[in-house]
């Protein structure tokens, strides 16, 4: 690519967004899940105008989500079958990326980088609370984060010795998939699946269909006041990007605090790499930046210092699927 090609494929990538959006939106993909269809009968199922519809598909299939089987029919390819409302979809990705406040995160990603504060915060609030709000975006939130956790869960589960631990805290566990996956490969484990009130109420209906619930004890409240003390190891998946060094820190003393001294804390997240090479952590950060203000990926080294900062010392870390990384603390 020339160097105006560059600019311009980073236009083309939102226009093509869009379009998808419009598929997603549309409900495209579980019209076409039995097979190819003319654009007008697409367009007679999800209600659009056929003509213009036809134009979306034509970007949908330049992204490869869709072919042409025949002229102005359309089907779904592998990739485009990730969007048909099923469990395991990629749906929830775009919907919950193409909501128009979550949009806004990113929409006033200048403001936010002028004033350093999150110009989505001060409009809706920290996004918890937000989603506190608006049930249907939070069980769309919540099975966004299953569909990006589910890989990784079963790598903790799979490359992680647990043995010893008798019992680990999922501290801000959503639905709770890697407590149940590292429960699923250790029949000894018990659990503690700790959140917020509305998503713990969630989590126990998953578990009690995984027939995993007498093993789990469910603790709604909030990181900030006390975690559940006493136990052998403390799991935060993807909950420290979420905040700025103070409030991590402040997470993760009241973890150092709850824990015994032979315990150990284990985060997922995704490592940023110290240099300049492509990471999806570095874009994901932007979504960070705009969500959360000062909330941020970060590099082992800083992952290392904020531990120390909370009476904990990095003690190694293990890849796991999808770019993701286990971080293992134990007390200094
Ligand atoms: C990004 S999600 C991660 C969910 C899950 N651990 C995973 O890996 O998919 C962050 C979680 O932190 C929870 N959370 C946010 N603020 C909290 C608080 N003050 N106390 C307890 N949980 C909280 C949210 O409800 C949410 O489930």
């Amino acid at each position: 690519m020339n160097n105006q090609e560059v600019i311009w494929e980073l236009i083309r990538g939102s226009w093509r967004f869009a379009a998808v959006t419009t598929f997603v939106d549309l409900r495209c993909a579980d019209h076409m899940k039995d097979g190819p269809l003319s654009v007008a009968e697409l367009a007679g199922r999800c209600d659009a105008h056929a003509p213009s519809l036809l134009r979306v598909l034509r970007v949908c299939a330049t992204s490869g989500l869709v072919h042409s089987t025949a002229p102005d029919t359309y089907g779904l390819t592998e990739t485009g079958r990730l969007l048909i409302d099923e469990p395991g979809s990629m749906r929830p990705a775009i919907v919950i990326n193409s909501d128009p406040d979550m949009r806004y995160a990113t929409d006033s990603l200048t403001e936010t980088v002028r004033t350093g504060r999150s110009a989505f915060v001060e409009r809706h609030g920290v996004l918890y609370d937000h989603l506190a709000t608006r049930p249907e975006i939070a069980k769309i939130f919540n099975n966004f984060m299953t569909m990006r956790t589910l890989p990784i869960s079963q790598g903790v589960a799979e490359r992680y010795d647990l043995s010893g631990v008798r019992t680990l805290v999922d501290v801000g566990a959503g639905k709770g998939h890697t407590l149940a996956a590292v429960l699923r490969a250790n029949p000894d484990l018990r659990g503690v699946l700790f959140d917020r009130p509305h998503v713990v109420a969630h989590a126990k209906e998953s578990f009690e269909e995984w027939g995993l619930s007498d093993r789990v004890d469910f603790v709604a409240g909030d990181f900030f006041q006390s975690v559940p003390a006493g136990h052998d190891a403390y799991l935060l998946g993807s909950v420290i990007h979420n905040w700025d060094d103070a409030d991590a820190e402040r997470i993760l003393r009241q973890i150092r605090e709850a824990m015994d001294d032979n315990g150990r804390v284990l985060l997922t997240e995704l490592i940023l790499p110290e240099d300049d090479s492509p990471h999806i952590g570095k874009e994901l950060d932007m979504r960070m930046l705009g969500l959360f203000g000062q909330g941020r990926e970060r590099t082992r080294s800083e992952y290392s210092t904020l531990l120390e900062k909370a009476g904990l010392r990095l003690t190694g870390t293990i890849d796991l699927p999808e770019y993701g990384n286990l971080i293992e603390a134990v007390p200094q």
